[in-house]
């Protein structure tokens, strides 16, 4: 059996992680692992149980009750709670609301990152994303990427995408948001939002989505043809 293929693309909110990370995955023939959807989740779990956002030990016990599954034999792959797909659910805005709060919770992050670990062990080619993913959970990944972008590129995709969605905001707000939410993710204990050293960065300010997704293909099959040729074993998709 070949060795396996991990791919991780980390970086702030609104840089394009979960399409681009989506995109490649196709392009490539690999599976995508998108981490945000499972803490949203337990954020889901933690609405429907009425449980505090704050109380650790009680979103730590209801995760080992509960049944939280990604399903792969859908492309792209749904997040099951309990069997149901809740990976539209999750989306809505009272998740939105804690989630950030239930992901710098260790209890939660610690049984995230086993989960995420496991899902890995099932799938040997795999682009999986989220802030964590290249600096604590795969620091041995093939590839690690950190995508970026100017913050005020960020609240402009932020602002053009929930207006898109029929929402009324002030892009203004949205930028104070985002460099309050940088700093308090930057200064976290549990998974900060970090640069993992020795990843690649691309910053996506200045570029188009495809040109992302370009740049990421390039950059993985460059790292895969540097590997399988001094393994001789073939590193391809
Ligand atoms: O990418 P997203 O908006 O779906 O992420 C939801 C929340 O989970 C957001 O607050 C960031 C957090 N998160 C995290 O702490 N670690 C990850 N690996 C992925 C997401």
């Amino acid at each position: 059996m070949s060795s396996p293929i991990i791919v991780t693309i980390d970086g702030p909110a609104g840089t394009g992680k979960s399409s681009a990370a989506a995109q490649l995955a196709d392009r490539l023939g690999f599976d995508m692992l998108d981490t945000g959807a499972m803490y949203r989740a337990v954020a889901l779990l933690a609405l429907e149980h009425q449980i505090d956002p704050h109380d650790e030990p009680a979103l730590g016990i209801a995760i080992d009750r509960s049944n939280l599954l990604i399903d792969f034999s859908s492309r792209p792959p749904v997040i099951r709670l309990n069997l149901r797909d809740v990976h539209e659910r999750i989306r809505d805005a009272d998740v939105t609301a804690i989630v950030s709060l239930i992901a710098s919770h260790h209890a939660v992050r610690v049984r995230m990152v086993d989960a995420q670990r496991q899902v890995a062990l099932q799938h040997d080619r795999l682009v999986t994303e989220g802030r964590d993913q290249g600096s604590v959970v795969f620091p041995n990944a093939t590839v690690r990427v950190w995508l970026d972008a100017r913050p005020e590129v960020r609240a402009n995709r932020r602002t053009v995408e929930l207006r898109g969605r029929g929402q009324q905001v002030d892009e203004r707000r949205v930028l104070a948001e985002i460099i309050a939410r940088d700093a308090s993710d930057r200064g976290r204990l549990e998974g900060p939002l970090l640069q993992p050293t020795g990843s690649h960065a691309i910053d996506t300010s200045d570029i188009s989505f495809d040109e992302v997704v370009i740049a990421l293909e390039r950059l993985v099959r460059a790292r895969l043809g540097a590997v399988s040729s001094r393994c001789g074993c073939g590193g391809g998709a």
